[in-house]
């Protein structure tokens, strides 16, 4: 398996040029070598997932992906009716291993003129979902894709909560931690002030008492 650039190419992707990540070539071959449940890769649309992970939660069963394991799904995955978004909403960025080779793209499933121009288009938007999402939970805006270029967030198990949370959740955990403070202070001023007052009253009384013992002495005109 060979690492190159890919080039996003044409001018419909101009908004990602600058972050284009790594990708691995897969070619046919490769692809077909992944054919267990413990090591499954699909091809969807132009690209290789592995899908090990997703077997035992895929809602329409584990059976029908492993049958098609190491070979292009692109046509029984649509047939079936599955939204792109599934595939990174469910699978996560990080099942993408790379993309089908392109000469040896066309399979079983016939590719036709206009089933290319479909599979641009929803690369196309597959990338501009996943550049969402990931901006979602990163902030980051550019594509950033599994393999070499990914980062360490994005490797995680995906049921584990990210650690990146996002701003609007940030600012209002400060709020808070602003408040929790505000009103701490407070609380330990009153305290302060209410023990000074409580011991001066008392100290007072002392002072006044000694003083009335004590008839030389002469009671502070302020205090009576
Ligand atoms: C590899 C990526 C795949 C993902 C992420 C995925 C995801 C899903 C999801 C989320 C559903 C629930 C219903 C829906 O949203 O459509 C579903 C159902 C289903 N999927 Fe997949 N799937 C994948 C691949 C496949 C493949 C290759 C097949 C093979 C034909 C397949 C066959 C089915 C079937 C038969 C159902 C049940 C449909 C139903 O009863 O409504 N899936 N899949």
């Amino acid at each position: 398996m060979k690492k190159v650039r890919f080039d996003l190419g044409n001018d419909q992707h101009d908004d990602l040029k600058g972050v284009a990540p790594m990708h691995s070539v897969v070619d046919q071959t490769e692809l077909s070598k992944h054919t267990s449940c413990d090591d499954c890769w699909i091809a969807i649309h132009g690209k290789i997932y592995d899908v090990t992970g997703y077997l035992s939660k895929h809602p329409g069963g584990a059976q029908v992906m492993l049958k098609l394991a190491g070979k292009d799904a692109t046509a029984p995955f649509d047939d079936v009716g599955h939204s792109l978004e599934s595939l990174m909403f469910d699978l996560g960025p990080e099942a993408c291993v790379g993309i089908l080779e392109p000469a040896l793209k066309t399979n079983n499933y016939s590719t036709s003129p206009s089933s290319e121009k479909k599979d641009a288009a929803s690369t196309k938007r597959s990338k501009e979902l996943l550049v969402e999402w990931q901006k979602s939970k990163t902030g980051f805006s550019g594509l950033i894709q599994p393999s070499e270029t990914v980062i360490p967030a994005l490797r995680r198990d995906p049921s584990e909560k990210f650690d990146l949370k996002d701003p609007e959740e940030r600012l209002e955990a400060q709020k808070i931690a602003s408040t929790i403070t505000a009103i701490a202070a407070i609380a330990f001023c009153i305290t302060v002030l209410l023990y000074v007052k409580l011991r001066c009253a008392n100290m007072i009384d002392h002072v006044v008492g000694s003083a009335q013992a004590d008839d030389n002495y002469e009671i502070p005109n302020w205090y009576t």
